[in-house]
């Protein structure tokens, strides 16, 4: 078993180079699928599980998979061979839904096992699948497989009846290949959907409006390989923004977009950090004590979903009361018992997290219970008194590229220790 372990209260110095954004790549890489012509170049890949993931199952598709050096693959779609992609390798990633979008607009034909990914409680996909309909297909579930078929892909209007991410991609990697015109209302806006869209362009499609509500694609013949470089993860920064803020630390992040990062970058203002941007890095500290702020989480623009967890933890040494609201999903606060484990006064209550700063977080054994619920354990033990060992951590290796490294690179004293599995580990549980 893979444990993190940290020896807390380090503030974390120097500077720190941000990869490229999960949420944004696992749409790039389907959308590969619809290059007919040429091959995709993709650079400044983070080298995280997801994306491994994704790329073996395009290799089970046909593609051909070449990695140039550790952030750029070049991926070849010409000779795909099947459209069936089954459970067992889509069960553990929730962006496998890209997959449908990309071959039925590719083929008119999709058969993908239902999306797997981190547990938040309910995860419809009613409205990915009302676009393909809306698009001429058909949809049936069966067995765990959504089934998607097309005589015609014919340009047509889409409104989502809630803002969704996935959605919106899902929508746009059939519509660049349906006749006609087609408008998304009331599209999702966060910046990968802009990035997913820039691609798709490069390869010959002709997507206008993404970074708005209003998102209107005239379908084309054939679209065409390309080289395209992701966008800088805006979630990643901000994890280490607030790793940064948490610890009492001073550190240059690079490689971000501060457009990107606002709604971020204005509650750490909030809650006592001090932040200059340039154009392309961001110098963040904290030298005053942490105050409370309450937080709303909603869609791009608004404060992202994705921050929440390490938002929380760091409020949990703010002093003072906030009231953290989770807007998007129903099931986002699971991590707050192991905060709880580790000295924090957190009450949930529906969709809100109250949270009561306490003066010092305090080591413990925890398990990460997703994605960005492990990034905020980490938060925790670097700002926690004593020792904090972290099961569970392949959720943080889903979405973060080398973190133990970057961390430890700006003074943080942790470490990944592989334990046998019967181990109970080095703290008494
Ligand atoms: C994406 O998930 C991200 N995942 C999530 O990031 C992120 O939390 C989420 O967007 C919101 O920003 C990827 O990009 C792979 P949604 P997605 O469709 O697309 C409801 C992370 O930690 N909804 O925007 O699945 C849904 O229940 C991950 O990096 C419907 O009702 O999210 C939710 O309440 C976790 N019907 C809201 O919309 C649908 O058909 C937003 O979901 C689809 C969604």
């Amino acid at each position: 078993m893979e444990k993190i372990i940290i020896n807390g209260g380090k503030p974390l110095m120097g500077e720190i180079t941000i990869c490229g954004a999960k949420n944004s790549v696992v749409g790039l890489i389907p959308a590969a699928l619809l290059a007919e012509e040429g091959v995709c170049v993709l650079e400044n890949i983070p080298g995280i599980s997801d994306v491994s993931m994704m790329l073996s199952i395009l290799k089970s598709l046909g593609a051909r998979v070449k990695v140039i050096d550790k952030n750029t693959v070049e991926i070849d779609s010409r000779n795909i061979i099947t459209n069936v992609v089954p459970y067992e390798m889509s069960k553990n990633l929730r962006a496998s839904y890209y997959l449908i979008g990309a071959l039925l607009g590719r083929f008119k034909k999709a058969k993908v096992a239902m999306p797997g990914g981190c547990d938040f409680g309910t995860r419809p996909i009613d409205q990915h699948i009302k676009s393909f309909e809306a698009l001429g297909a058909s949809v049936d579930i069966e067995n765990g497989m959504v089934n998607a078929t097309a005589d015609n892909l014919i340009g047509s209007a889409i409104y989502m009846d809630v803002v969704s991410v996935g959605a919106t991609i899902n929508a746009m990697l059939t519509a660049v290949k349906a006749k006609g015109l087609t408008i998304i209302e009331n599209a999702a806006r966060e910046p990968h959907i802009v990035d997913i869209a820039n691609f798709l362009n490069a390869m010959g499609a002709d997507v206008r409006g993404a970074g708005t509500d209003v998102i209107k694609i005239r379908g084309v013949e054939k679209l065409h390989g390309c080289t395209y470089s992701v966008i800088p993860d805006q979630i990643e920064a901000g994890t280490y923004m607030a790793a940064i803020v948490a610890t009492g630390g001073k550190a240059l992040v690079k490689n971000v977009i501060p457009k990107h990062l606002e709604s971020i970058m204005a509650k750490l203002v909030e809650c006592g950090a001090t932040i200059e941007e340039y154009d392309d890095s961001i110098l963040i500290s904290r030298d005053k004590p942490l105050v409370k702020c309450d937080v709303k989480t909603m869609p791009h623009p608004g404060f992202p979903t994705d921050m929440q967890p390490q938002f929380a933890t760091l409020l949990s040494i703010a002093s003072g009361v906030s009231v953290v609201n989770e807007n998007v999903w129903d099931n986002r606060f699971k991590y707050v018992d192991q905060l709880i484990k580790m000295g924090a006064k957190i009450r949930v209550d529906g969709n809100l997290a109250i949270i009561e700063g306490v003066e010092q977080l305090k080591g413990a054994p925890v398990g990460a219970t997703d994605l960005r619920a492990g990034a905020a354990l980490i938060i925790a033990g670097l700002c926690a008194q004593g020792t904090t060992e972290i099961e569970k951590i392949e959720y943080i290796e889903r979405g973060y590229d080398s973190i133990v490294e970057k961390l430890s690179a700006m003074g943080a004293d942790i470490k990944r220790v592989t334990f046998p599995d019967n181990n109970l580990g080095s703290i008494a549980l």
